[in-house]
């Protein structure tokens, strides 16, 4: 596993004469085993991996967040390492060698970015486009990596490779979850141990809501959830939406429903202070 900390040492790996398919995973470390799943994949598809490990001003919305993120390198380098092989790297960028200005630019996203994640995290999925595109720029990979858990930012991701007619296969990876369905994040070291003990409940429920689904009003599952994880101590309901899975337009009645269109439930939720978000494919017939 090389590690490369400048774009020149990606340039000159480029250019050393490597051939095959070139498959990234952009992460923003701490990672676990829903990154390595991503991996995973990506070693799969493609003749060598790239694994990027950036925590991202611009898709920060809120500093304190940002000045909260776990940055744990040296462990990251250690979980990569068994997987990754002489032709693959790790890249490790400074702030300054992605941004060595201002980037300025701002995307449209439309309806996408309407919904669940755009109007509670203002400018987030701007950052995440500009980052995305300029790592792809560095990167130039045939195939990107992305995780089913962040659902939104996968619609996004493709919205902005189709704008920009970049020439970049993005495969969505399904979500890696503890053993009491807890989706893994980066977050989840943060919970306090009495959440901690409740937050399977947040994947139980999502499921308990797909059995519901095709005999029940939207409305009433959209309640459903809701109530059932705000009754748990410390936890609160951001959102849970009902989305169409390419347009992300809200849903609210079947019979805004579309044939065969897949539905997925997303929800968002404080548990305590550390915000959680996590998905489910819902079949509404
Ligand atoms: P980060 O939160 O580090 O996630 C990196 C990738 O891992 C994302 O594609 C995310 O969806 C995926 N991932 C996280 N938890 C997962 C899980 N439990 N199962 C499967 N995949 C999971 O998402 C970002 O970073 C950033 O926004 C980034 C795309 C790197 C841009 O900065």
């Amino acid at each position: 596993m090389k590690v490369f900390n400048t774009i020149d040492e990606i340039t000159r790996f480029r250019d050393s004469g490597i051939k095959g398919t070139i498959g990234f995973v952009p992460t923003m470390g701490a990672l676990h085993e829903g990154h390595m799943s991503l991996v995973k994949a990506a070693k799969e598809k493609c003749g060598h991996v790239a694994v990027s490990i950036f925590v991202n001003p611009t898709q920060f919305n809120d500093p304190s967040d940002l000045g909260k993120y776990p940055r744990t390198p040296e462990e990251d380098k250690m979980l990569l390492a068994p997987l990754l092989g002489d032709n693959d790297y790790v890249f490790i960028p400074e702030v300054k060698e992605i941004y060595p200005e201002e980037d300025k630019r701002v995307f449209s996203f439309g309806t996408i970015e309407k919904v669940m994640e755009g109007p509670n995290r203002p400018g987030h999925f701007n950052g995440v486009a500009q980052v995305v595109s300029t790592l792809f720029e560095i990167v130039k990979p045939d195939m990107a990596f992305f995780g089913q858990k962040d659902f939104q930012q996968v619609a996004i991701i493709r919205e902005m490779v189709r704008q920009l007619n970049l020439h970049v296969e993005i495969i969505s990876c399904p979500i890696v979850r503890e053993s009491d369905g807890l989706a893994m994040s980066s977050r989840n070291r943060r919970l306090l141990p009495e959440h901690r003990k409740r937050a399977g409940e947040i994947y139980k429920t999502l499921v308990t809501a797909s059995e519901m689904a095709p005999s029940h009003f939207i409305p009433d599952l959209k309640q459903f959830v809701t109530d059932k994880i705000n009754a748990i101590p410390g936890f609160r309901v951001e959102y849970f939406e009902i989305v169409e899975s390419m347009t992300l337009i809200s849903v609210n009645d079947k019979t805004d429903l579309r044939p065969g269109e897949h539905y997925y439930g997303c929800i968002a939720l404080y548990a305590g202070d550390v915000r959680l978000i996590d998905n489910i494919e819902l079949k509404l017939e």
